[in-house]
């Protein structure tokens, strides 16, 4: 890919037109959905692929909780990931969160029963109370942790194991501990969030750390941080022509449409698209906060305005906000 590139365009500025506007996915290149709490659930998942079929190839669920001591999960996250409610095409990986041994085998067992052969360990939440517990990013300061961790999960499970990571909790220090854990023991991939956790969203992703700690590991990596546009996605298959898995969370959110943006695919008018969303979402969805929680996020992509936003969100009833959107895209249809 690298040496494809650099003979079709030997002198290319990732600056001008051509990030823009060529196609620079490929073949191999998969797409990922990333993991998002209450918003990338198995209805979310459906309904995309439902009118979106085949533009997104993978989804990481969000994590199911492991506590001390409980060995079964909540009767929510069962149901997120049970085969019959995972109807759609794209590849389903559970997520785990949590740092109890018995409590990991425990849900790899269950969910190699249930036909799952990869389990995800989110070693990423950068949440306080994560944190203080030493749960997803939070381990990150006790490699030696995860390392035991990881020996016993991968040695009494046949599961494949797949870690998410951030790049440490204050310093990317961690991350350069665990390195050579990642090398030695058989991780099946490694997601990496290229910021602190301290940094929540906040710092720009340290795409230099990133690419040092691609030339040093020696398991398949992808890449998930901050794609929001083509222009965004061609960027970094410029700079990391070797990545092939891109994880994408919130872009997909702002803007249902991006997958078929990154892979030049034509595609039906937007906010009509967005629309088609929304319906098909309502059509499984009980909570109106949920669809607020969607539309604080659609509204970006589509640029709806702050005060049609606030009607939106004012709605009490799922009806009420069905048919204020409904009138807010008419609007734009017509405009
Ligand atoms: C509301 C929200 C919920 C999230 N939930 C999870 C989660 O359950 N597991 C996880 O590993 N990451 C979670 N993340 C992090 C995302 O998976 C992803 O790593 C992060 O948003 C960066 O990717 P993006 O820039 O493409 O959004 C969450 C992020 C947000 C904003």
């Amino acid at each position: 890919m690298n040496g494809e590139l650099r003979v079709l365009f030997p002198q290319i500025k990732t600056e001008n037109t051509f990030v823009f506007e060529t196609r620079l996915f490929t073949s191999k290149d998969r797409l990922i959905l990333a993991p998002m709490q209450d918003l990338t659930d198995y209805r979310f998942r459906n309904a995309y692929d439902r009118l979106f079929p085949n533009s997104i190839d993978r989804a990481v669920t969000p994590f199911i909780s492991i506590t001390h001591g409980n060995l079964s999960f909540g009767k929510r996250k069962y149901r997120d990931v049970i085969k019959e409610n995972n109807s759609s095409k794209m590849e389903i990986i559970p997520q785990v969160m949590g740092n109890d041994i018995e409590g990991m085998v425990r849900i790899a067992e269950v969910l190699l029963s249930m036909g799952y052969s990869e389990m995800n360990w989110n070693l990423g939440c950068p949440f306080e109370r994560t944190l203080k517990k030493d749960r997803g990013a939070g381990l990150l300061k006790d490699t030696s942790r995860i390392e035991r961790i990881i020996e016993d999960v991968v040695s009494r499970t046949t599961i494949n194991l797949s870690l998410k990571l951030r790049l440490g909790v204050e310093d990317k220090a961690d991350i350069y501990r665990l390195i050579p854990i990642i090398n030695a023991l058989p991780i099946k991939n490694i997601i990496i969030h290229p910021r602190l956790a301290i940094d929540k969203y906040d710092a720009k992703v340290d795409l230099d750390c990133f690419e040092d700690i691609l030339s040093k590991v020696n398991k398949r990596v992808v890449y998930n941080g901050d794609i929001f546009s083509k222009e965004d996605f061609n960027k970094l298959k410029l700079r990391f022509p070797t990545i092939n898995d891109w994880m994408i969370g919130r872009g997909i959110l702002f803007n249902p449409l991006l997958p078929f943006e990154i892979k030049s695919i034509e595609y039906f008018n937007k906010s009509k698209s967005v629309l088609a969303l929304h319906s098909e979402l309502l059509k499984t969805c009980s909570s109106v906060n949920k669809m607020k929680e969607y539309w604080s996020y659609f509204s970006q992509g589509l640029n709806i305005e702050e005060d049609k936003l606030s009607i939106i969100y004012s709605c009490e009833t799922l009806e009420e906000l069905d048919e204020k959107v409904r009138d807010i895209i008419k609007e734009m249809i017509k405009e």
